[in-house]
């Protein structure tokens, strides 16, 4: 893939199971977002092969959803109404009751059922963001990606949606391939951990994690192994340019 002239990535190879909790890791610029672009269709790539399911990411794009770093709402419709946008752009003469009515039962499943009304301005940061992950089950993905999706909220408010993600995935069945820059999130969240180097970027590792959830890394020591592992791994290749 070139982006400014200059190649992003070199054997840069990696699949993703059905079901499976995937987070991807690496230094700043490494090509994570756009990885995520060319996996959902947004961008078309110039070399190698991407495969969702078998098909091209630009026919695949119906099997996908998007949760970005800020939650990209309208400010003019309410949470349910945000919700509702989804389907109503991705399907043709949607039934406007019966998503209304998957559109609540979402927001209940993200802990707001009580803020259906409210407007985006009236909405905390976390609230938001748990909009913007309703309004991405609304249109029944097998695959979520999200970039980044948790790095603008604090620090509490972070680790209960840390927690209801993980939930939600066990409820929904979803594959989900999670882009983070925090390594602790990764080891908290994740099936496997991919770990890109600096750009041009390669897979430097992948890392499994096979424990149970919910985990706490400071009241498990192979956790807590991993985690020190990543922050050693990071802190070699933010310093050694590729
Ligand atoms: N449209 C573009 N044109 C030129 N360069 C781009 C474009 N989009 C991204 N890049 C460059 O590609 C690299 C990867 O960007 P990005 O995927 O956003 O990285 P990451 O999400 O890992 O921080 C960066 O060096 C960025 O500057
Ligand atoms: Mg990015």
């Amino acid at each position: 893939m070139q982006l400014g002239g200059q190649p992003l990535y070199r054997e840069l190879s990696f699949s993703v199971e059905k079901n499976e909790f995937l987070c991807i890791v690496g230094p700043s610029g490494c090509g994570k977002s756009t990885l995520l672009r060319l996996i959902g269709g947004l961008l078309e790539r110039d070399s190698g092969e991407i495969s969702v399911h078998g098909q091209a990411p630009a026919t695949a794009w119906q099997s996908l959803s998007y949760v970005f770093q800020s939650p990209r709402l309208a400010p003019w419709r309410n949470a349910v109404e945000n919700v509702m946008l989804a389907a109503e752009l991705r399907f043709e003469r949607p039934d406007r009751d019966a998503l209304r009515t998957k559109a609540l039962a979402l927001l209940d499943l993200v802990g707001l059922s009580r803020d259906a009304q409210k407007f985006p301005s009236m909405l905390s940061g976390g609230e938001r963001q748990r909009v913007a992950i309703a309004r991405a089950l609304i249109v029944e993905p097998e695959i979520i990606l999200m970039d980044e999706p948790f790095s603008a909220l604090d620090i509490n408010t972070r680790g209960r949606l840390r927690n209801e993600i993980i939930s939600i995935w066990g409820k929904t069945a979803k594959t989900i391939v999670f882009v983070t820059h925090d390594v602790e999130e990764a080891v908290l969240l994740a099936d496997r951990i991919i770990v890109l180097t600096g750009k041009p970027s390669r897979v430097c590792e992948i890392i499994p994690v096979d424990q149970p959830r919910p985990r706490d890394v400071r009241a498990n020591a192979e956790l807590a192994a991993i985690r020190q592992r990543l922050e050693d791994m990071m802190r070699t290749l933010e310093t050694h340019e590729s």
